[in-house]
């Protein structure tokens, strides 16, 4: 049900400091800068062929991640999976004994249903699942 990475989440102090990396040095394109306030972080994504990066910067001190900022600093947050069946795929990583930070899909930057697994529980490295918002499965219970 996985069949790609949607996104790399980097984790940054400033998004106006961190762009001109990526643009610059790197020679992408800024898509969007967007606001999720659910989160408590801006976002900036840049396409990267079939994938993206998407830079986090923390909108509040008790932000997730600003907490990670504080105690590991600027640098990878967390790898997304594209999944077609978010409920199912919790299901399964439950199942398997992963601890969930998201017991049911929230909404997340572009309008995507997300859901993250504990990193405890992840071998360290955050995990994110998510898909298109308004998909065809509606039966999250
Ligand atoms: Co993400």
């Amino acid at each position: 049900m996985i069949d790609r990475i949607d996104h790399l989440g980097i984790a940054v102090h400033k998004l106006e400091d961190a762009i001109p990396l990526y643009e610059k040095a790197l020679g992408l394109t800024c898509e969007r800068i967007e606001e999720i306030p659910s989160q408590k972080v801006r976002t900036a994504f840049f396409k990267v062929g079939e994938t993206h990066v998407e830079l986090l910067e923390p909108t509040a001190d008790d932000s997730a991640v600003a907490k990670f900022l504080a105690s590991r600093g600027e640098g990878v947050h967390h790898v997304a999976f594209h999944s077609s069946d978010l409920p199912a795929q919790l299901a399964q990583a439950a199942d398997a004994g992963v601890r969930l930070v998201n017991e049911t899909p929230t909404i997340g930057a572009g309008g995507k249903r997300i859901a993250f697994l504990h990193p405890k529980s992840t071998r360290g490295v955050m995990v994110e699942l998510c898909r298109e918002g308004a998909g065809s499965e509606n039966s999250d219970s």
